[in-house]
């Protein structure tokens, strides 16, 4: 049977990836710096918005946490979607077609449903809680490699934070010296999701926000792959700093790369 919150949340990340898809290379929607290196364009705000309306039109009780703030729904709801309208804006502000649709709901704080749309690889990765992962209809798992030498993990750097750089570099010293090879994509999402498929074998970033992770914490999940913070708790929800793969090689990241004994202060 089909998840009813599932279907929903897909016609509005399918919605939301048209406008992205239309608008991608057009240069001509409005860009701001909301912080240093954190950009908000016109279609971001129309992302949420369309997201958010067909969200509500189905479920006008719920509540919505969007990164753009567009709209707020019923703030005392048990159920809350949380939304990037456009997760990989950079990429998309400079034409490189590697963005995401992201939404999640949680019921009473618990993940429930999520998904993420690449409108231009037409991409859709869903997952229900206890029902599996999928990309475009398809089963999904994450890699079974259980070696990190031969890994490919993608990562980030803490340009929002530059401060945080010198706690940082040393922890992706130690992950190049470690794994095969490392990526950057400029979108969580999809890192996640990517993960997810086993196209990366691994996954850490630091000082991600909900609506860049929640649904694809759930995807990786539900694909069979574990998500734990650097220390190896389950703090990543409150920290933003998430490591996952399959559960050997998040031991192995924790134990050769995030060395949470000696972890820095940041990265804690
Ligand atoms: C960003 C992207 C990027 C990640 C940043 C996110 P945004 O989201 O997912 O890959 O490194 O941490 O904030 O701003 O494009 O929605
Ligand atoms: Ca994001
Ligand atoms: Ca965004």
């Amino acid at each position: 049977m089909p998840n009813p919150m599932l279907t929903i949340a897909v016609r509005a990340a399918r919605a939301a990836g048209n406008l992205i898809s239309r608008n991608l290379g057009q240069g001509t929607f409005a860009v701001e710096e909301k912080a240093k290196n954190d950009l908000v364009t016109d279609i971001d705000k129309e992302c949420e918005r369309t997201v958010a309306s067909i969200l509500l039109k189905a479920y006008r009780d719920h509540s919505i946490l969007g990164e753009e703030n567009q709209v707020q729904g019923n703030k005392d709801s048990e159920y809350k979607w949380i939304i990037d309208p456009i997760d990989g804006t950079t990429n998309f502000v400079k034409g490189i077609p590697h963005s995401s649709v992201s939404i999640a709901l949680q019921h009473k704080g618990i993940t429930t449903v999520g998904v993420v749309y690449d409108p231009i690889a037409n991409e859709l990765f869903t997952a229900a809680r206890g029902e599996g992962a999928y990309m475009n209809g398809h089963r999904i798992r994450v890699s079974s490699l259980q070696s990190l030498d031969s890994a490919i993990v993608c990562t980030a750097f803490p340009v929002r934070y530059r401060e945080r750089m010198n706690d940082y570099l040393p922890l992706f010293a130690k992950l190049i010296n470690n794994c095969a090879d490392v990526r950057r994509t400029g979108c969580a999402s999809l890192d996640l999701c990517y993960t997810a498929c086993g196209r990366f074998d691994a996954y850490l970033e630091q000082g991600l926000k909900p609506w860049d992770f929640s649904a694809g914490e759930l995807i990786v999940r539900e694909a069979g792959g574990v998500a734990t913070d650097f220390m190896g708790t389950p703090n990543f929800t409150r920290t933003g700093n998430i490591v996952v793969g399959n559960p050997y090689l998040v031991q192995a990241l924790l134990n050769k790369v995030c060395d949470p004994q000696n972890l820095a202060g940041t990265l804690r």
